[in-house]
Formats: C-alpha cells, sequence, structure tokens
C-alpha cells in the first residue's frame, strides 16, 4: 500500500547493502514515519517483543528476517537452534510466528554454510511474497461480503477492531484487505474504528493507514461498538486474528469477543479473517489450549500521545497504587463467528469445513 504516494511494505531487506532488514516502527505511528534498519536476530527478536513490528502475519514474517540475521552471523546448527527458540519466545499468541520459524527449520536444517544463509534470505523473502499474494486473495473473497450490502450506492458501514490492516502483514492487511479493495472498486465504504485499548492499535495504525489510502473512516471508544450496532450504524464487523483452532474458534485483541457478542444479539455478520498459516490445526478448544498473552501494567495505566506543545507525552491516568491487569487476547467461540474469510474462500467456523477447505494440512 501507499503512504504519502510510496508504494511500502510493512518489512524489507535494505536495498542499500542488501542483507539488513528495515521496519516500519509502528510504536512511533502516528506521531512519525520511523524506519529503522535491524542488524541482528537479536534487534529482530526486541523489534517483535516491544511491538515495533506486531499484527500476526507481520511477526512470522518479521521472525523468518530474524533467523536469516542470525544465519549471516553464524550459520552453524546450534545458531540456527539458538535462533528459533530466541525469536519462538518473543509473543505467545500468534501462531504465525511458529509457523514461519517452523517453515525455516524445515528449509535451513538439512543445509549448511553459506548456501544456508543464502536459502534462509530467500525462504524469508518466499513468506513475505507468499504472504501479500495470500491477503490478496483474502480480499478479493472478502469483497462480495461489502458488495452485497452495497445496493443502490449506499454506504457500507465496517466495524473493526485492533489492526489487522497491511502493516500488521506483510502488504494489504487481513480484515483491511476487503476493505481497501472495495475502496478501490469505488463503493461507498465507511469503517467504525475501535481505540482497541490497551495500545489503541486502532485509534493509531488503522486509522493511519486507512487515512492514508484515503478511506473514509470515524474512531470510536471501544465501548461505542455495542451501541451503534443496536442503532442500525453497522452492516458487518471484520476483524482478524492471531489464532484460530481446528475448531474454528478465533483469538483476537482484547474486546474482540464483546464485539461477537454484541454482533450477535443484533444480527449484525461478524466476519474473520486470516491467512491459512493462523490455524492451529493442533488444538481444537480455544478457551483452554490458546496462550493469551499477559502484557505490562503500564500499557494499562499509561497513555501516550501528542501534547498541546507538540510533543509526545506518556500520562498516568490510573491512580498511583492501583494494579492493572492487562490480559492482551480472547478468545471468540466459533459459535459466534458468522464465517471465516480465507485465501481459498469464505469458510463456515467449524472443524469440517475447515477440514474440507485446508484437506492437505488439517
Ligand atoms: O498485539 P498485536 O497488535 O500484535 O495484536 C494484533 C491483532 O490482534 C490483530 O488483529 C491480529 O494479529 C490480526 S493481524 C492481520
Amino acid at each position: 500500500m501507499k503512504i504519502d504516494g510510496t508504494p511500502f511494505r510493512a518489512i524489507w531487506v535494505d536495498e542499500t547493502d542488501g542483507w539488513a532488514v528495515r521496519i516500519i516502527d509502528q510504536t512511533k505511528l502516528p506521531w512519525a514515519l520511523d524506519i529503522p534498519r535491524l542488524t541482528s536476530m537479536e534487534a529482530m527478536a526486541h523489534a517483535i517483543k516491544a511491538m515495533l513490528v506486531r499484527g500476526a502475519p507481520l511477526i512470522g514474517a518479521s521472525a523468518a528476517y530474524g533467523v536469516a540475521l542470525a544465519m549471516r552471523t553464524d550459520s552453524s546448527d546450534s545458531n540456527l537452534s539458538h535462533a528459533i527458540v530466541t525469536l519462538g519466545a518473543t509473543r505467545p499468541t500468534a501462531i504465525n510466528l511458529r509457523w514461519a520459524l517452523a517453515r525455516m527449520e524445515a528449509h535451513l536444517r538439512p543445509l549448511g554454510g553459506n548456501a544456508r544463509t543464502v536459502a534462509a534470505y530467500a525462504e524469508a523473502a518466499a513468506i513475505c511474497d507468499d504472504d501479500v499474494a495470500t491477503n490478496a486473495a483474502i480480499g478479493r473473497h472478502g469483497l462480495p461480503l461489502i458488495e452485497a450490502r452495497a445496493t443502490n450506492g449506499r454506504r457500507v458501514n465496517i466495524l473493526t477492531h485492533c489492526n489487522a490492516g497491511w502493516i500488521a502483514t506483510v502488504d494489504w492487511g487481513t480484515a483491511l484487505a476487503p476493505i481497501y479493495m472495495a475502496f478501490d472498486k469505488g463503493i461507498d465504504v465507511h469503517v467504525w474504528v475501535e481505540e482497541t485499548r490497551p495500545r489503541n492499535q486502532g485509534a493509531s495504525l488503522t486509522a493511519w493507514e486507512l487515512g492514508k489510502h484515503g478511506v473514509p473512516h470515524t474512531v470510536i471508544a471501544d465501548n461505542a461498538g455495542g451501541h451503534l450496532m443496536q442503532r442500525g450504524d453497522v452492516d458487518l464487523v471484520i476483524v482478524g486474528t492471531d489464532r484460530v483452532t481446528r475448531s474454528g474458534d478465533v483469538a483476537n485483541k482484547i474486546g474482540t469477543y464483546l464485539k461477537a457478542l454484541a454482533a450477535r444479539d443484533n444480527g449484525v455478520p461478524f466476519w474473520v479473517a486470516l491467512p491459512s498459516s493462523t490455524i492451529d490445526w493442533t488444538i481444537s478448544d480455544g478457551l483452554s489450549d490458546i496462550p493469551i498473552e499477559e502484557r505490562a501494567q503500564s500499557e494499562v495505566t499509561t497513555m501516550t500521545g501528542r501534547a498541546m506543545d507538540g510533543s509526545i507525552a506518556t500520562i498516568r491516568i490510573v491512580p498511583k497504587d492501583s494494579p492493572a491487569a492487562n490480559p492482551a487476547f480472547d478468545v471468540t467461540p466459533a459459535r459466534l463467528v458468522s464465517g471465516l474469510i480465507t485465501e481459498r474462500g469464505l469458510c463456515s467456523a467449524n472443524e469440517a469445513a475447515l477440514a474440507e477447505m485446508f484437506h492437505e494440512t488439517a
């Protein structure tokens, strides 16, 4: 997608040296477009853990380049194992991390020396290219859901939570891919962007990227979604996901479950967009089997923004002695999901439908 007319991906190899990895530092958005140059596996592990890069598909792609950086320094078997363990421990919920590392290891383990390093960069690039093609396919399959509601040129109002746009992937996004395609086709779309406390990925990232593409949108407090659905102001909900069980339970950013409940109560379709690399075929019950990341209390007790004097400021919003809890994800049971938008097409959120659509991996 484009930033001020210039096409970008969310991660790429530095054109000047051909080996360092460039990312967009998402902790600086929307205040600054900062593009750090990462030169070590440790720097990449930090970038994932501290959420300079985030979003399930981008976490996977970043980890793949983390392995490539590690192999450039030392392509030994032990360093390959070390890189996979270190990068694999950065974030627990998004299964794409484990998927990408497993793909890298299967590809690299039989090789050695310089061939392993060259192959690591090539495989990381292939993971990125596959991600772009996959998300474009998700966009094409999700587009008819929007088109069907755009009869007689009426505006289609879509609610989304967190950021599942192009900067959460390598390009296009998952939940936002059908929205970008609808907008580019001239359909009158409008997105309700939930701010997504505590880290505000909606307010800072989704609003930023939709704005850069010119897509009409309105930021709302997380608590406003149910009210808007009751008023008939939401035609459909589309969210991304960090892990889907083989039975169709969906882990996504904290607060997603409440929107699925409100959508069900109000007859609003609730769709989840995902690449098949987000499906964890080894587990069935999302509530008991998906690890939920617990993040720092400070994400709840403070907020960061631009102060009136133009500086970026972090302020405390909770009494000094009040503790906070910060579960970063929740699980929406499959029964509340209208359907899954995958790279192969629309799929019901249940074991039989998923197994039929992805029969070779199920
Ligand atoms: O904690 P984050 O910002 O990595 O959480 C991201 C989400 O929950 C996204 O909705 C999900 O990863 C899908 S991204 C295409």
